[in-house]
This record gives C-alpha cells, sequence and structure tokens, in this order.
C-alpha cells in the first residue's frame, strides 16, 4: 500500500465552512422537477400537496441549506407571471432549451417555495436578464417579499398567499455569456448594474445579490465585472462542470467507462482548485476584504445521457466515480472557504450529476447522495488546518496525488475527517497525525463509500448496491492514527 502523511492541528482554526457550499440546484430540465419533485396533488405517487413524498424525505435528511431554481438557461426564458394563479389556468408553453416539450407551468413560485418551507431550505432564485424586463424582474421580488398594499403584494394574496416570504438569495440572469443572451462581459455588467437597481429590499428583507458569473476558465469576465460592478454585488457566480471526453465531441458514458477515463475525470474535478484560485486572485484584486463571496452555482459530472432517453433531459446513472468527484470537491471547496460562500450542485433528481433518480414510484438513492449526507457533519463547522504530503497516483505516465482531505471541527468540539482515495487499484495508507487532541481518551467512529468495480451504482433492481458502511480500519496510536483506505473510497471519521 502506498503511504500518505497528513498533519491537522485541531487548535488552529481557519474560518468556517459555510453550510452554503452543500447547496442544490433544481431546473425545469428533463425529469428533474416534473416526476423527479413535482407529481401533483391527484398523482397515484404518495405526495404531499403535489410533491413526491419520497424524494422529499430523502431531501430532508441531507439538511439541504439551500435550492437555487428555476434554472440554468432555463431561467432567461422562464416569465414567472405564466407560473402563478390556478394551475388548470397556467399557460402551457414550449420547454425550448431542454427537450421542446410542454411546461405546463404547475410548478411556480408558491410551490417552489411551499418545498422550500417543508425541506428548511433557504431559496435562492434565478432572475431573466436575457429575454425579460427590468419591470419582470423587480415585480417578482415585490410580489415575493413586500409586506403592504401593492400590485403584486395584493396579487399573491389573491393567490392564497398572505404574508411574503423570506427570499435572501437572487442571482441576476444565468450564463450571459451563453444561453442567458450571448452577451459580452462589459455588456452584462451594465445590465447587471440596472437590473439590480431594482431587485429591492423591502422590509427586513436583505436580498444577497448575485451576479452572472464566468464560464470555467473566463478570467476576463470576472476580471470586468469586478472592476465595473463589484460594489454592487454579494457574490460572484462560476460554472464549471467535470466532463471526461469533449463538450460537443462526446462526454463518455456515466456507466461504461475504461481506467483512463476515470483518471481523466478525477483529474478534471481537482481542476476546480486551480480555477477558484485563480478566479479568487482577480476577485482580490477588487475585493481584498472578500465581502463578495465566489458562488459555484453549478457544478458536477456531466456524461452522455443514458440510452434511449431523450438527449434534452440530461438524464445519466451515478457511479462510485461520481463520489469521488463530489468528495473531492468538497474537500477543495472547505480550503477555499474564505472566498466560496455557495456551490449548488447540477442537479437534485434526475438530472446530470443527481442524489436522486426515479422511475415513476421507485426511487433510488445515488452515491453522490451518500457523500452529501456523509459530509454533512462539515456543514458551518470549523475548517482546521491541514498539511499534506500525498503519495501518488499514477496512470498512463500521468500523476495525481493518490489521496484528498479536509478537517473540520464542529460545535460540539468533535473533528470530522473526510478522506478520498482516488487511486481505482491501490489502497492507500495514511498517517495522520492530529494535534491538539488526547487520542488515548478520544472515541473514532467513521463511515465508508466503496465499491468493487469503477463504474459499481444503485439501480431500482438493485437500489443498495452502493451504501455507506462502518468503517473500522483505523488504529489511534500516540497522536497518530493510522487509516487504511480500500481503492476508489471516500471515508468520514469522527473524532470525540
Ligand atoms: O445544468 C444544465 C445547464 O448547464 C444549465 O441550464 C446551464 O446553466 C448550464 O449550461
Amino acid at each position: 500500500m502506498k503511504k500518505n502523511t497528513v498533519v491537522i492541528n485541531a487548535d488552529i482554526g481557519k474560518g468556517v465552512i459555510n453550510k452554503n457550499i452543500y447547496g442544490h440546484f433544481a431546473e425545469h430540465l428533463g425529469r428533474g422537477i416534473y416526476e423527479g419533485i413535482w407529481v401533483g396533488e391527484d398523482s397515484p405517487i404518495p405526495n404531499t400537496n403535489g410533491i413526491r413524498n419520497d424524494v422529499l424525505e430523502a431531501l430532508k435528511n441531507l439538511k439541504i441549506p439551500v435550492l437555487r431554481w428555476p434554472g440554468g438557461c432555463f431561467a432567461d426564458e422562464y416569465h414567472w407571471k405564466d407560473g402563478i394563479g390556478p394551475r388548470e389556468d397556467r399557460k402551457r408553453m414550449v420547454n425550448t432549451h431542454w427537450g421542446g416539450v410542454v411546461e405546463n407551468n404547475h410548478f411556480g413560485t408558491h410551490e417552489f417555495m411551499m418545498l422550500c418551507e417543508m425541506l428548511d431550505t433557504e431559496p435562492y432564485i434565478c432572475g431573466n436578464v436575457g429575454s425579460g424586463t427590468v419591470q419582470e424582474m423587480s415585480e417578482w421580488v415585490e410580489y415575493m417579499t413586500f409586506d403592504g398594499e401593492s400590485p403584486m403584494a395584493n396579487w399573491r394574496k389573491e393567490n392564497g398567499r398572505d404574508k411574503p416570504w423570506d427570499l435572501k438569495y437572487f442571482g441576476v440572469g444565468n450564463e450571459n455569456w451563453g444561453c442567458g443572451g450571448n452577451m459580452r462581459p462589459e455588456y452584462y455588467a451594465d445590465l447587471y448594474r440596472q437590473y439590480q437597481t431594482y431587485v429591492r429590499n423591502y422590509g427586513d428583507n436583505r436580498i444577497y445579490k448575485i451576479a452572472g458569473g464566468a464560464n470555467v476558465d473566463d478570467y476576463n469576465w470576472t476580471e470586468v465585472l469586478m472592476k465595473n460592478a463589484s460594489w454592487l454585488m454579494d457574490g460572484l457566480s462560476l460554472h464549471y462542470y467535470t466532463i471526461p471526453g469533449d463538450f460537443w465531441e462526446g462526454k463518455g458514458s456515466a456507466t461504461d467507462f475504461p481506467e483512463s477515463e476515470w483518471f481523466i475525470t478525477l483529474q478534471r474535478a481537482l481542476h476546480m482548485d486551480t480555477l477558484i484560485t485563480k478566479h479568487s486572485t482577480i476577485m482580490d484584486k477588487y475585493d481584498p476584504e472578500k465581502r463578495i463571496g465566489m458562488i459555484i452555482d453549478e457544478w458536477g459530472t456531466w456524461f452522455d445521457p443514458e440510452p434511449g432517453t431523450n438527449p434534452g433531459f440530461l438524464y445519466q446513472q451515478n457511479t462510485i466515480r461520481d463520489a469521488l468527484v463530489a468528495g473531492i470537491h468538497f474537500n477543495i471547496f472547505h480550503e477555499h472557504a474564505d472566498r466560496v460562500q455557495m456551490t449548488n450542485i447540477a442537479q437534485t433528481v434526475n438530472v446530470l450529476q443527481a442524489m436522486i433518480l426515479t422511475e415513476g414510484e421507485k426511487m433510488l438513492l445515488t452515491p453522490t447522495y451518500h457523500v452529501f449526507e456523509m459530509f454533512k457533519v462539515h456543514h458551518d463547522a470549523t475548517l482546521l488546518s491541514v498539511d499534506g504530503n500525498f503519495d501518488t497516483y499514477e496512470f498512463d505516465g500521468q500523476s495525481l496525488p493518490q489521496t484528498s482531505v479536509s478537517a473540520s471541527k464542529d460545535e460540539n468540539d468533535v473533528v470530522h475527517i473526510s478522506l478520498c482515495n482516488l487511486d481505482h487499484q491501490n489502497g492507500a495508507n495514511i498517517d495522520v497525525d492530529l494535534r491538539g487532541i488526547d487520542l488515548e481518551a478520544a472515541e473514532i467512529t467513521g463511515k465508508l463509500l466503496t465499491a468493487n468495480e469503477m463504474n459499481a451504482h444503485n439501480t431500482f433492481e438493485q437500489p443498495e448496491n452502493v451504501k455507506p458502511v462502518t468503517f473500522n480500519d483505523v488504529k489511534a496510536k500516540g497522536h497518530s492514527l493510522s487509516v487504511a483506505l480500500p481503492p476508489m473510497s471516500v471515508v468520514v471519521l469522527a473524532v470525540k
């Protein structure tokens, strides 16, 4: 087994891991909302006010801190007034971006806010800049948050909601360099300044305004936005997907892939660290106090759609490889907790790197779900300093660090250590020098997610193929922990 050494200082806090790093994204795309979350009150699938119960319960267990909606690309084609009032009267339109299917608008503002209340999660709404007006955006905020007499507040009351909702996070457009209008950064920066002016704070409601940010390594976009509008924003977004192949020529299969694609997928997941560092450096120039959050509101794996499914629905399976991608991302996000205030995986149910897949009344939890569940101990915990000397994971003349490690301390002084072994063939020994803790007196427990095959995944026939089990391969010696990780594994230890 290869050898990795890590020093963790339980006494040295490096700030707080914002729980919003564990945020989600649900778009009107494929079976993400319709079927995946919303089945309607008359469905034979058991539901509460139209939201399917099985998915609701599974998501509650994740303690999702924030949920982004309605898109994505859909956001810049969405006209919110189509999605309020009696459902039978709502406009039926074409979802032009995603599959050309009918969008009946049955899941609108009231349904989304109800879902957030049921999940006890903060709503993050993305407004329409690409094909919407300033007035439309401004009225949406008035509709949702104004407590008093006004045309929009009165309309909300007529539609059954007396009190306004709390709305903290609001995005001013999505991917405005692409599906959100194909704009140049200079043009979008001006539009951002204009649109955000009319995103008002009514009463006590304070909106955290998020400007549409860069695609991958478009550093010029970040530079132009920061230079021209930084003082008017609270957050700036960044989108980066992990794609083993080529976006247009073929991304690669979610389940049927060679070793080389395992390696390249993890290599590309690790690239997130470089992107955050470089975009942060630009943000630091205009915002050295780090007031503005980097909001990575779309990330995750993007593979070819499952054979036989509508290619516009972006439905893909989810394997132990996806679990590693999630674990690696979280460990990276933690290290950048001073700048990264929120991230939103794409997407929650039935789309891209989903937590949950559904088929009719059946539901399964993916390996990615289990990583979110195992890592929730890091929510709002104090990030600890971790210094690592990692062995290499080599493939075809290239190498990556074999392991990825992060640690935090919660409000009860319990230390949690998340460890990933990227290597698909070799186990990893990690010696953890855990300073500031009396290990003789400590209780150490752990959870492990692993598999024997690179493409191990859960199916509707075998929904528990990949699931967490108790992890025992950890021994305390003096002030060190000796941990033996199996190949392709994610482990979270609790030391209390
Ligand atoms: O998540 C799928 C799509 O990816 C989103 O709609 C868009 O913002 C991005 O290109």
